[in-house]
């Protein structure tokens, strides 16, 4: 009788690299980058070990260090030094994340795709993605105001591609909107459409120093709910987003699974910041082979999909690769 044998193709190390059904490739990668203002040295984050939050002048070498090892970009974000209820900070020119923009595409603006954070949350005093309504409720049209406004700064800063964190309704059709009415019609939106109310994002809060008291359950979505994900993601494609994301990655393969095989634009992840600690820490305690286990969890998002992946370990997952060949 005949025996199957499935093992035929994992014998030798050049049999499984030559029938490998996916790869990662360093222009798959995105950074994401937190600059502070007033930071006269980079800081170290709490939660985050190996991550900082850069200075104007160390993101100089932080965007080099990208460039050089070949990733495919880098996404902003910005820690401000003063908050207050409607985020000035995020459409003042003088704003941290619009001058870093300015910085970073003129630093690597040919070499890597600078990307920035269209969200609130890090500008508020409350800490909230949006402005608030007098009820203390997200108020959903006033924050679409706000996001116009910041898009349209964001793409004059020299923002590549504006990453629409948010999570409100009818988000990508009011950014784009703004855009082609500022003569910015061939600026790209990457709309996060599936993004969950996540305790993956706790480190986050570090890096950015939020002000959140409470959560964002009334704009992010459940965990529990894939067909929702799927729904965001369709309305974003039809108002106009050219790339969507699934945020966090590793919890939501599933969801990042049904998306990308239904949307006709580029799909990407975001490994957040909980995914990056939990793999530091059980490194550190060297419960856990570091090197390994990133590549596996990169490799995972990927396979479930992802035509790129956001990730903290972008640049050494990049240089790891390269030394593979
Ligand atoms: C919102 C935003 C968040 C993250 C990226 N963009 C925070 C949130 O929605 O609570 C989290 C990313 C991470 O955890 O790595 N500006």
């Amino acid at each position: 009788m005949t025996v199957l044998r499935p093992r035929r193709l994992r014998a030798t190390p050049a049999l499984r690299r030559l029938v490998a059904e996916t790869r990662l490739h360093p222009a798959e990668l995105v950074l994401p980058i937190f600059v502070r203002e007033g930071a006269g040295e980079p800081l170290p984050i709490r939660s985050m070990p190996g991550v900082l939050q850069h200075s104007t002048e160390s993101l100089r070498g932080a965007l080099t260090d990208a460039a050089e090892a070949g990733i495919g970009g880098v996404m902003l974000f910005g820690v401000p030094e003063q908050r207050d209820a409607r985020g000035s900070g995020a459409t003042d020119p003088d704003g941290i994340l619009n001058v870093a923009t300015r910085i970073a595409a003129g630093e690597v603006g040919d070499a890597l795709v600078v990307q920035t954070d269209l969200c609130l949350d890090e500008f508020t005093d409350h800490g909230h993605c949006g402005v608030l309504a007098v009820d203390g409720s997200v108020d959903n049209d006033a924050t679409l105001e706000r996001y116009r406004d910041m898009a349209v700064m964001q793409a004059a800063s020299g923002s590549q591609l504006l990453g629409l964190s948010g999570m409100m309704d009818a988000q990508v059709a009011a950014v784009r909107d703004a855009l082609d009415g500022s003569g910015y019609t061939t600026v790209p939106i990457l709309a996060y459409a599936g993004k969950y109310a996540s305790a993956f994002y706790g480190p986050f809060r570090d890096a950015v120093e939020s002000e959140l008291k409470g959560d964002r359950r009334s704009y992010q979505l459940d965990p529990a709910n894939g067909r929702e994900g799927r729904r965001e993601a369709a309305l974003d494609e039809a108002e106009g987003a050219d790339i969507v994301m699934v945020k966090p990655a590793g919890s939501y393969l599933d969801v990042l699974a049904d998306v990308a095989r239904a949307s006709s634009i580029p799909v990407w992840a975001y490994q957040v910041s909980g995914e990056y600690a939990m793999i530091e820490a059980a490194a550190a305690h060297g419960w856990i082979d570091r090197r390994r286990a990133v590549l596996e969890s990169l490799v995972a998002i990927r396979r479930a999909g992802a035509d790129a992946v956001l990730t903290y370990w972008a640049v050494e997952a990049a240089r790891w690769i390269r030394d593979e060949r």
